[in-house]
């Protein structure tokens, strides 16, 4: 082992569960435990659940359970060693590993180090450096005040060969990697950004990964670029690294969460400024795919945080955006997709500046996704002449012909046949040939992954299947102090229930339990450890003293039945046998008796630990 356990255990007491998940999805608090849709699959009712206390998760649909670094392996596909530097590292926890231990992690806290010291840097040249001066002008020009330049953490990065590389003096390796700079051929290290504003991309809980850097306009517009000077493209933007996949970040993701969740809500638009144009005019819930089109990595990211995902893209972009596509993801991830129909040729950053009014209608008033391109084609219509309403429904069934359910095609279908004034069962033969046309491309053979495939179990399902023995083991997680020394292994019928509550007896903390289990138990303490037992506080009595009579009075009914056959087996009289046993079920009867209750339990478990002793 590289790292030793006593470090290992660290890492996990510092870890924050909740936060490190939130990252991934949105958790809700419910009762003593949080819960959410899994990140590991794909799935319409929340059925993951995390219990804070103890450090642990598990889901109802796909049974993935553990703790922050099992989460940490599986989300981010890391081997143990490197899992536990991660969370070492986020948790500010130091740990000491000999050399033979994984190099990954290490890189990746060294990009992740670079990156933060850059962004800094670069922000506070923007901030106060002589030679930003026509950076902060073009920033005011453009309404950034101090607070956007501070919140987005902007940054200017000067216009010389490696005034970052010399000021941060960074391993030659890590400067490479991080795509901060590079070695020329001279052998000399050089910035890879260079009189640029930086716009630093974080990961959802703030840490930079990576930048994208804006080239200044010109000073006179109409003035065409210096000649030596090769035509740089408007946006420079981190290439892929071991800490940044542009497949899968959204920008501004880290400051728009909240908002996302709270309007379970989020605005998807193209550009960096577009989203801090959508910030400022109030709309707390954009961000913006890194110079990459909108794909299938980034909905597995946004299904966790918001139900509605509204695209903001500039007017021509957004009818043609991966249409067919759109529909999948919709399924596949359970979200709708609306469009947010901006005036043509502007985008929200421009939106923002010049009609803030706008731009929020646009937002609010967003259509879903295929009502957005049959209004598109009505646009330009020509609903004057036969021939013309005739030449629209063509061209606007095309476009419903698409959607895979028919009940949506047929609410879009009566639309155009009325503003077309044609029949209803017209136009129904129509589209039905036009989805014949349109289904017969190869596409949606996808029903292994994705929603199409119910969970094996649901929350619901699991926990109406809960016996007292399972009740007896959340109590004994969740109440631990209290309850333990009331519950007893002989109680459980179950045999996986029986070492569960007996590892339970023999550890201090759930953690430790479940590592020293075989798989089974350990899935099962998991699991209990995200259930809340069932709070029964307002009914008569004690919940404590009821189960216990219950699991008492069912294992005495057991150990009575063993006792009748073994009583067969050796060929001995039932007479004898009910003498011998006339007591117990007379502490049988006495279970349902009040005033006589207590003791009677008491007799019982004094009787079936005799009788499991003898065995
Ligand atoms: P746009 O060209 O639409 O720029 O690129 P913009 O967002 O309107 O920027 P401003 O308002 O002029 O400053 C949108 C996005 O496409 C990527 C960037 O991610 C940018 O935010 N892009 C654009 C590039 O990666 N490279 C480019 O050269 C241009
Ligand atoms: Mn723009």
């Amino acid at each position: 082992m590289a790292i030793s356990s006593e470090e290992v255990a660290q890492v996990r007491a510092s870890t924050d569960l909740v936060a490190l998940i939130g990252e991934h999805s949105a958790l809700k608090r419910q009762g003593r435990r949080w819960l959410g849709l899994c990140p590991f699959h794909s799935e319409k009712t929340p059925s993951f659940s995390v219990n804070a206390e103890e450090g642990l998760y598990y889901c109802f649909g796909c049974q993935a359970s553990g703790d922050a670094i099992t989460f940490v392996r599986e989300i981010e596909r890391l081997d143990f060693v490197d899992a536990v530097r991660l969370l070492a590292d986020r948790a500010g926890v130091v740990i000491h590993e000999d050399a033979s231990s994984s190099t990954t992690a290490k890189l990746r806290t060294q990009l992740l180090s670079a990156m933060e010291q850059a962004v800094e840097w670069y922000h506070e040249r923007l901030l106060s450096a002589p030679d930003a001066g026509p950076a902060r002008d073009y920033l005011r020009s453009r309404g950034y005040d101090g607070d956007v330049v501070r919140k987005f953490r902007l940054g200017w990065a000067p216009d010389e060969w490696d005034a970052l590389s010399r000021a941060l003096n960074l391993e030659a390796h890590v400067l490479a990697e991080s795509g901060l700079g590079f070695v020329n051929r001279a052998g000399r290290t050089q910035d890879a950004f260079r009189s640029r504003i930086i716009f630093p991309i974080c990961d959802p809980s703030g840490r930079p990964i990576a930048l994208g850097g804006r080239v200044l306009p010109p000073v006179d517009p109409n003035r065409a670029p210096a000649t030596n000077r090769r035509a740089e493209p408007k946006y420079k933007n981190s290439q892929e690294t071991p800490i940044y996949s542009k497949r899968r970040t959204l920008y501004a993701l880290n400051w728009a969460k909240t908002g996302v969740i709270s309007a379970d809500e989020v605005v998807v638009c193209e550009g960096y400024t577009d989203v801090i144009g959508l910030f400022q005019v109030g709309v707390e819930r954009a961000v913006a795919t890194c110079g990459t089109a909108l794909g299938e990595d980034h909905f597995k990211l946004l299904r966790n945080f918001a139900k509605r995902v509204v695209l903001a893209y500039d007017a021509d972009s957004a009818g043609q955006s991966a249409t067919s596509r759109v529909y999948e993801w919709e399924r596949r991830h359970d979200v709708d997709v609306a469009v947010a129909a901006l005036p043509a040729g502007s985008d929200p950053a421009d939106l923002a500046r010049s009609d803030p009014d706008a731009l929020l209608r646009a937002v609010n008033d967003a259509r879903p996704f295929l009502g957005f391109r049959v209004e598109r084609v009505f646009q330009d219509a020509d609903l004057v002449t036969p021939e013309g309403r005739a030449h629209v429904a063509d061209a606007a069934l095309a476009v419903v012909a698409e959607h895979p359910d028919e009940l949506v095609r047929d609410q879009y279908l009566m639309q155009i046949a009325d503003r077309c004034r044609l029949s209803h069962d017209l136009v129904r033969t129509r589209l039905a040939a036009a989805v014949k046309r349109a289904t017969r491309r190869p596409t949606d053979n996808d029903d292994d992954h994705g929603s199409a495939r119910p969970p094996r179990r649901s929350g619901s399902q699991s926990r109406g299947e809960s016996r007292p023995g399972l009740e007896a083991l959340r109590l004994i997680v969740h109440r631990r102090d209290e309850v333990s020394s009331r519950f007893d292994p002989i109680l459980f019928a179950d045999p996986l229930h029986k070492s569960a509550c007996l590892v339970l007896m023999n550890s201090d903390s759930l953690a430790q339990a479940a590592s020293d289990s075989p798989g089974d138990v350990a899935d099962l303490l998991y699991r209990v450890a995200v259930e809340d037992p069932i709070d029964d506080v307002d009914s008569l009595g004690d919940p404590v003293d009821s189960l216990v009579t219950q699991l008492v009075r069912e294992a005495a009914k057991r150990a009575l039945a063993d006792e009748l056959a073994d009583a067969r087996a050796g060929g001995r009289e039932l007479e004898a046998l009910q003498a011998d046993t006339a007591r117990v079920r007379l502490w049988l009867e006495d279970l349902e008796d009040p005033a006589a209750c207590k003791t009677a339990v008491e007799s019982l478990l004094a009787w079936l630990r005799e009788r499991s002793e003898e065995v």
